[in-house]
C-alpha cells in the first residue's frame, strides 16, 4: 500500500513512521508513506497557500489552487482508491473503518489547517472525510499519523504473529481482556490463577468473559448492537 500526505507541515511527519511497526512495514516493502511538502505548490513569490475567508471572520483558509495542482500531480503517476481529508467534521474513525481502507492500494491524505480548505475542494476531489475524535488539532498532520499507524499494522504481514490484530480492542465489538506476564506474584499482588492453569480453553473463556465485562462497564455502546 502507497500512502501520500499533504502537508504545509512536513516536518511533522518525519519521525511517526520510522520507527517499530511501520518502520517494520516500509522495510519490508508493505507500506510506503510518502510525505509531499504543499508549500512549493503555493501561489506567487511568497508560495502562497492560505488566504482571508470571503464573508469575513477569523481564520484563514487553504486555497484551492496549490492543493488542487498537487493531487492532480499525485493522479498523474497512480490511481487513487480514496482521497481522504482529515477533519474534525468528518465520519469518525473506528477499526471498522481502519479495516476497511487497509484492503486498498493507494490512499491520498489531506492534511488541513487554519479554518480548513476551500469547500470546493471537498466537493469535487476529497472522496472521504476522518476525524480522529471529537476534538480540535491544530493540524491533520496528527490525525494522519494516527491513521497510518491504525492502517500500517492491518496489513497482512506487517505484525509478526497475524493473529495479533484480531485480538486487539474492537476488532469484534469487544474491548481487549486483561494481559500479564512476569513475576506471577509482585508483593502479594497475584496473576489470575486460571492463566497459570495451562487450560487453553479455559484461558479462553476467562479472557471472553472480561472481554464482556470490561465492554459493559467501559463501553456499553459497543454491546448495543
Ligand atoms: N484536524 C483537526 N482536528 C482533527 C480531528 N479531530 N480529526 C482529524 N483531523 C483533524
Amino acid at each position: 500500500m502507497q500512502i501520500d500526505i499533504i502537508t504545509v507541515l512536513p516536518e511533522l511527519l518525519e519521525s511517526p513512521f520510522q520507527h517499530s511497526i511501520l518502520k517494520r512495514a516500509e522495510e519490508k516493502g508493505l507500506l510506503k508513506v510518502n510525505v509531499h511538502n504543499l508549500r512549493p505548490y503555493g501561489l506567487g513569490k511568497q508560495k502562497q497557500v492560505d488566504d482571508y475567508q470571503y464573508g469575513g471572520g477569523a481564520g484563514m483558509v487553504m486555497m484551492i489552487e496549490p492543493l488542487a495542482n498537487c493531487m492532480e500531480d499525485l493522479r498523474k503517476e497512480k490511481k487513487y482508491d480514496e482521497i481522504i481529508y482529515l477533519t474534525p467534521d468528518g465520519e469518525r474513525l473506528n477499526q471498522s473503518i481502519a479495516n476497511e481502507l487497509s484492503l486498498y492500494e493507494n490512499l491520498i491524505f489531506i492534511c488541513g489547517h487554519y479554518k480548513g480548505i476551500d469547500e470546493r475542494l471537498r466537493e469535487h476531489f476529497v472522496t472521504r472525510e476522518i476525524s480522529i475524535g471529537d476534538f480540535v488539532l491544530s493540524g491533520g498532520e496528527l490525525a494522519a499519523a494516527v491513521l497510518v499507524d491504525a492502517i500500517g499494522r492491518l496489513l497482512p504481514g506487517v505484525l509478526g504473529d497475524e493473529t495479533s490484530a484480531l485480538t486487539d480492542s474492537f476488532q469484534d465489538d469487544l474491548l481487549a481482556p486483561p494481559v500479564y506476564t512476569r513475576p506471577a506474584d509482585y508483593n502479594g499482588w497475584k496473576v489470575p490463577d486460571v492463566l497459570l492453569s495451562g487450560h487453553a480453553a479455559k484461558i479462553d473463556a476467562w479472557r471472553y468473559e472480561q472481554s464482556l465485562e470490561r465492554t459493559r462497564k467501559r463501553r456499553p455502546d459497543l454491546l448495543k448492537e
